[in-house]
């Protein structure tokens, strides 16, 4: 399904698999007992596979789906035959359908649009939440989450599960000097760098949203950037693409945040809060199925 509206613009330079490694995942991998970064990557598709205990029956959607990595991952290991991934970028859904995997298809569009056409037992958000708001937005970020724990649990069964990967602010607040390269890339990048801390994220998604699980995962996600970076720097010289650079930049100062300890990355395992609607605000899906 194609949004028209929204901007079809590529998120990653060509051949990003270089650096990305083979998921392409813009996103934190988990490194225990993982020797690279596609195995890292792996680590956290499991972790999360099983939190939202994810098996060949359950129907998945993919929220911020990007490349199709968690996609493909519960295609293939998992053995999902029902799932769709959104995205707002073409250029990532088209990648998704070239994965060509059984039952899984895409909304290209805001997730905001979405409306299923019946239930899902799962659903799947990696990297979405801090993407979403501009930083011209920031102080907009706890309802643009709210919102989304709403959508969420409007498209869900009951006994439903949500398993989410998001920045969000670390302990402490005193930001080094490298932030400001970082913040610079980003914008250049056209990154959001809009973030709750976990206890606004807790809280926000607790109307709708028990937490089952709830980790972060600074240093893994400092060792993910620290790999993109050393990636990146190792690229022949001949790949030519404008925002190498900024991506390079975003990469090593990233890295330094979430050692420092300014940034961090919460994963939440959540169960579907079941119980009559009365005690829900009115969710902005709630007319649309
Ligand atoms: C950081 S990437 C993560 C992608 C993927 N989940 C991963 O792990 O690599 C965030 C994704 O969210 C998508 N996105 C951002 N805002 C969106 C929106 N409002 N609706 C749908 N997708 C959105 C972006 O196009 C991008 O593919």
């Amino acid at each position: 399904m194609i949004d028209s509206s929204v901007d079809a613009s590529p998120l990653l330079p060509p051949d990003s698999s270089a650096w990305l490694g083979r998921t392409l995942a813009l996103s934190c991998g988990l490194w225990h007992g993982a020797a690279d970064l596609d195995a890292a990557q792996l680590g956290k598709y499991r972790l999360l596979a099983d939190w939202a205990r994810i098996t060949a029956h359950v129907r998945v959607l993919d929220v911020g789906s990007g490349h199709g990595g968690m996609l493909r991952h519960v295609s293939d290991e998992c053995g999902v035959t029902s799932a769709c991934g959104i995205d707002s970028s073409g250029e990532a859904c088209q990648a998704v359908m070239r994965l060509g995997l059984p039952g899984v298809r895409t909304y290209h569009g805001d997730y905001r649009g979405f409306a299923p056409d019946r239930p899902y037992d799962v659903v799947v958000s990696i990297g979405l939440l801090e993407n979403v708001a501009g930083p011209l937005e920031a102080a907009r970020q706890p309802d643009i989450c709210a919102e989304f724990f709403a959508l969420a649990h409007a498209w869900t069964a009951p006994g439903a599960r949500l398993v989410l990967e998001t920045t969000i602010s670390g302990h402490q607040s005193d930001w080094p000097p490298e932030a400001s390269r970082y913040l610079e890339a980003m914008r250049r990048l056209g990154l959001s760098g809009a973030l709750l801390s976990l206890d606004r994220l807790l809280a926000t998604c607790g109307q709708w949203w028990e937490p089952i699980h709830v980790r972060t995962h600074r240093d893994d996600y400092a060792r993910t950037f620290s790999d993109w970076a050393r990636r990146l720097r190792a690229l022949p010289r001949t790949v030519q693409d404008s925002t190498l650079a900024d991506w390079l930049e975003f990469t090593t100062n990233g890295a330094v945040l979430f050692r420092h300890g300014a940034l961090s990355v919460a994963h939440l395992g959540l169960r579907r809060i079941d119980c009559s609607g009365a005690r829900f605000p009115r969710s902005p899906a709630a007319g649309s199925r």
